[in-house]
């Protein structure tokens, strides 16, 4: 069984999904992470030219574990679950995850991952383009100010010297760019659940997403 949330950035989808696995108790898959460790890997080989990197992509050895509450990820041995969140990486990320070869190789690692438990994941394309057939398809949204304002918090917990505007800047340009690339834009599913977030609490959308999803598990037992 999977259950996917999409939304543009900040909306509160992975700190929804994670709190979703914990409840349910089952595993979690971050998406963007992924986008992250090969924008990390491409920054950390000196920004080669993209057509030799994603010529190379198939010898990275991409791993990927939810544990402790935390998304571990693994990239050629190394643990790079801290490197992928800083700012810049977060200013390439978009860029290279618009490639369809990028897509590609996330999409494959996610798909084979999914296949023997139950997972919550979230992203972008997931209800479009990754698992049109998720059995529970949920899209997040809030407002570009309270979106900047919470990923701002939780930068500042991180010790990051990054500005709240900065941090509204990247949103935005990220939303411009993964709303119109070419390849699985961002986009609503027809049949995903829209969760605006605005103004509400946490534990509020979190009940919300919940009573929907043991609903379904009730159908389907
Ligand atoms: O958590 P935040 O909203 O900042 O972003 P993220 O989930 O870490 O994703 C980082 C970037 O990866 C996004 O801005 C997208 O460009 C890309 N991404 C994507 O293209 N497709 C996905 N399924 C997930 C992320």
């Amino acid at each position: 069984m999977i259950i996917v949330i999409d939304g543009p950035a900040g909306s509160g989808k992975s700190s929804t999904a994670k709190a979703i696995a914990n409840r349910l108790n089952i595993q979690f898959l971050d998406s963007g992470a992924l986008y992250r460790a090969l924008t990390y890997l491409w920054l950390a080989a000196g920004k080669p030219d993209k057509a030799e990197f994603f010529e190379n992509l198939p010898e990275t050895v991409l791993q990927a574990e939810y544990r402790d509450q935390n998304f571990f990820v693994h990239l050629n041995g190394e643990d790079i679950t801290e490197n992928i969140r800083t700012q810049l990486v977060a200013n390439h990320v978009s860029e290279i995850a618009s490639h369809s070869q990028a897509r590609d190789f996330v999409n494959n690692f996610m798909r084979n991952l999914v296949k023997n438990d139950t997972y919550v994941a979230d992203g972008r394309d997931l209800g479009t383009a990754v698992f049109p057939d998720a059995d529970l398809k949920f899209y997040m949204d809030a407002s570009i100010d309270e979106r900047a304002k919470r990923r701002f918090k939780e930068m500042k917990q991180s010790n990051s010297s990054v500005t709240l505007e900065e941090v509204k800047e990247n949103i935005k340009a990220r939303d411009h760019t993964d709303q119109n690339r070419k390849k699985d834009p961002l986009k609503k599913a027809d049949d995903a659940i829209t969760i605006d977030t605005t103004g509400k609490t946490f534990e509020e959308q979190l009940n919300e997403m919940i009573a929907v999803i043991e609903e379904k598990l009730k159908l389907k037992s």
